[in-house]
């Protein structure tokens, strides 16, 4: 006899679509129990890893992680999530501030670290970069952000989400301590990046670029600068936060798509020179 399906009842691998997100290329299907989902990238495992250990943060919550694997991780699926950069342009004030403080405590706990950024790996990521890029003028600008990076300063060593935009910070109506996904291991360890990140998102409006998101996205990169200019570890002045600043700019030259850009991002790493 046919049996009715019962609601919760899955077919794993089925493909399931969110109303945002979803620009990276990964896939998110669902996993062979009710209330879990599996998101599937080249090297994501990574990302899993660190979700699994900022679980521990006081500010934020993750996703439970059930499992790991190659190409893939298994996640407690968030019914009814919202992401910030949804609802923080229109949200009472009160919503605003717990989504600023959130960002604030979150970066400020990462700084409370006495470590420092191993420099070599700043050169490994520059020569790395040289290897994408395709014009002379291009290799000698990385030249000269090389040349800033052999600079005597040091730079806070500590966690960083890799992309710590409010599209990652999910809602529901039922918590208080909103859910942060999608860790991106960034190739510069440091709290630090996190918050030029930040910076030259309100500044150069990265996302409003690629998306063409109008108004709404405008309003919340209010609260991203208000993030930035409270990050009291980090100074537009300090050369150790130049040159990541100035390398964050330069990863993204070998993937411009156009002059206008290419422009942008040479006219922005010469000032910081
Ligand atoms: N565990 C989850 N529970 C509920 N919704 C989720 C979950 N994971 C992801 N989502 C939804 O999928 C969207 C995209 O997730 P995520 O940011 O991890 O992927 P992404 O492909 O890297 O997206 P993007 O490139 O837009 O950042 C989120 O904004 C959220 O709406
Ligand atoms: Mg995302």
């Amino acid at each position: 006899m046919h049996q009715e399906r019962n609601k919760e009842e899955r077919v794993p691998g089925d493909v399931l679509t969110f109303e945002e997100g979803g620009y990276s290329g990964a896939q998110f299907t669902k996993g062979l129990v009710a209330g879990i989902v599996r998101k599937t990238a080249p090297g994501i495992e990574a990302s899993g890893r660190m979700q699994q250990e900022f679980s521990q943060n006081d500010y934020f919550q993750t996703p439970n992680v059930k499992s790991i694997g190659e190409g893939f991780f298994e996640m407690e699926h968030i019914e009814g999530a919202v992401s910030a950069a949804r609802f923080v342009p229109n949200c009472l004030p009160r919503m605003q501030e717990s989504v600023y403080t959130g960002y604030c405590n979150f970066i400020l706990s990462n700084c409370a670290n006495q470590q420092y950024f191993p420099k070599r790996l700043f050169f490994k990521k520059i020569l790395q970069i040289i290897a994408k890029l395709k014009t002379v003028e291009d290799v000698r600008l990385s030249e000269r952000v090389a040349y800033l990076i052999n600079g005597d300063f040091k730079l806070v060593n500590g966690y960083c989400h890799g992309d710590f935009t409010l599209c990652n910070i999910l809602y529901t109506k039922k918590i208080d301590r909103p859910y942060l996904i999608d860790f991106t291991p960034a190739y510069v360890q440091s709290p630090i990046m996190d918050v030029v990140k930040l910076m030259q998102e309100y500044k150069l409006g990265w996302s409003g670029r690629v998306m063409k998101l109008g108004e709404e996205y405008k309003r919340s990169m209010e609260v991203l600068k208000r993030v930035v200019e409270a990050s009291i570890f980090f100074d537009i002045n300090n050369p150790a936060h130049i040159a990541v600043e100035a390398l964050n700019l330069l990863r993204i030259l070998p993937y411009s798509k156009s002059k206008d850009m290419t422009k942008l991002l040479h006219t922005e790493i010469n000032k910081l020179l």
